[in-house]
């Protein structure tokens, strides 16, 4: 496989964008990455989204998008895995220019989740329909039985799992994408309407309308261009069980556990090597299961180093979601994992602005669709 790198970047404001279509939000992210990398063409584009079908009446969405961003003939494909959607789609990109078989191609994501739809029935479609669905489960359901389980079993507090959702508003403030840029406090959250026991509103992340995109191009294209990029140095991917009775353990995800395993020897790294990671925090307790998953603390400590500050921005052995994360940058599910390869690009290539994180060299970013039945992880290297 060749040498691939990221060198362009282009995102829109995450939030209710309720005067801007699908395609508009789509087209205005792809155009600033296009503008960003200054290239004069793509050769192909992969779109991750979870289900415009349902969320605003429209399918085929890789036709659709190529056409409105004026980019005929060239292929065009929708990549769909729940919420990794994103992920997903970029490690396709990623793969194509490995293999050969393209020099540019655009990875993008987007989702318009507030123009009316039922989110909560759509998003549930990704959840067994018949074991899950069927008996009126939900994805903050589901998660909230992992937070018990990790609770009883580790002896996770709630105050710890305010803790995840304070620090990322507190980075979320600093980014001026982010859909929530105001600081809030573990007494906020503790008293925040209760969702699913134990996870209340301010431990959820958002429903978003939102669309990001990146430039994918083979070492030699990076060069020539002869400006600041980031070298994909892992792209992994997984599966888990789709029902959550079906895992040995409720509170390990084994298809991060073993997509991380894959990045880590692909990349040729461990977890020290990572200067700073952005996880899938859906809600507070998936940040506190995903930093244990990849290495980054024991089992059952992720609560207590989260509360310690050892995920912070400012002083953290790592930080994590410098972002915002999914909580406070918000979670317009096809796009979020594109969001977070640019987070990783801006980090990376010193474009962070009052986020920035010191020395940020290699990052990481850990995307997940479902209750974790896929993952995908990429690390991406400064150059
Ligand atoms: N974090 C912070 N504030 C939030 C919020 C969140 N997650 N969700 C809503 N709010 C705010 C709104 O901005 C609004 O504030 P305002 O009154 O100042 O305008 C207020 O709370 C009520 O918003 P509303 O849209 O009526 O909330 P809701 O009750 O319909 O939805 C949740 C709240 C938590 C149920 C919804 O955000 C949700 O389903 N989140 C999870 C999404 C999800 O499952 N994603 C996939 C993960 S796998």
């Amino acid at each position: 496989m060749r040498d691939v790198a990221v060198i362009g970047a282009g995102i829109t404001k995450f939030g209710e964008l309720w005067g801007t279509s699908i395609k508009d939000i789509f087209v205005e992210a792809a155009q600033k990455a296009i503008d960003d990398a200054g290239v004069d063409h793509i050769d192909s584009l992969y779109v991750g989204s979870m289900s415009p079908g349902l969320f605003v009446g429209q399918e085929h969405l890789g036709a659709v998008l190529a056409d409105y961003l004026g980019v005929n003939p060239i292929p065009a494909t929708r990549v769909e895995s729940a919420c990794a959607s994103g992920g997903v789609a970029f490690r396709q990109a990623f793969l194509e220019v490995a293999s050969g078989a393209s020099e540019i191609v655009l990875a993008g994501g987007v989702e318009k989740m507030t123009d009316g739809a039922d989110v909560t029935d759509v998003l549930a479609t990704a959840a067994d329909q018949e074991y899950e669905v069927y008996h009126g489960i939900t994805f903050p359901g589901l998660y909230a039985m992992i937070a018990q389980a990790h609770m009883k079993q580790f002896g996770t507090t709630r105050e710890q799992l305010a803790a995840v959702a304070v620090k990322n508003h507190r980075n979320g403030a600093k980014n001026p994408n982010a859909q929530f840029r105001s600081e809030i406090s573990v007494e906020q959250v503790m008293k925040s309407t209760m969702v699913a026991d134990p996870l209340r509103l301010l431990d959820c992340s958002p429903v978003s309308d939102g669309a990001a995109s990146v430039i994918v191009a083979s070492l030699e294209v990076a060069k020539k261009l002869s400006k600041s990029f980031a070298r994909v140095k892992a792209s992994a991917q997984a599966s888990d069980t789709i029902a959550l009775h079906s895992r040995e353990s409720l509170t390990t995800l084994k298809s991060v556990v073993r997509a991380a395993q894959s990045a880590y020897k692909m990349a040729e790294m461990k977890p020290s090597d990572i200067n700073f990671v952005e996880v899938h925090d859906c809600f507070t307790i998936a940040e506190i299961v995903v930093t244990e998953d990849l290495g980054f603390f024991e089992k059952g400590k992720g609560g207590e180093a989260v509360e310690k500050g050892l995920t912070a921005l400012e002083c953290g052995r790592i930080p994590v979601n410098t972002s915002g994360g999914l909580k406070a940058k918000g979670h317009p599910v096809g796009a979020s994992g594109i969001a977070q390869i640019i987070e990783l690009y801006e980090q990376l290539t010193g474009r962070a602005g009052a986020r920035q994180a010191k020395n940020a060299r290699i990052g990481m970013a850990q995307n997940m669709g479902g209750s974790g039945a896929s993952c995908v992880i990429h690390i991406l290297e400064a150059q």
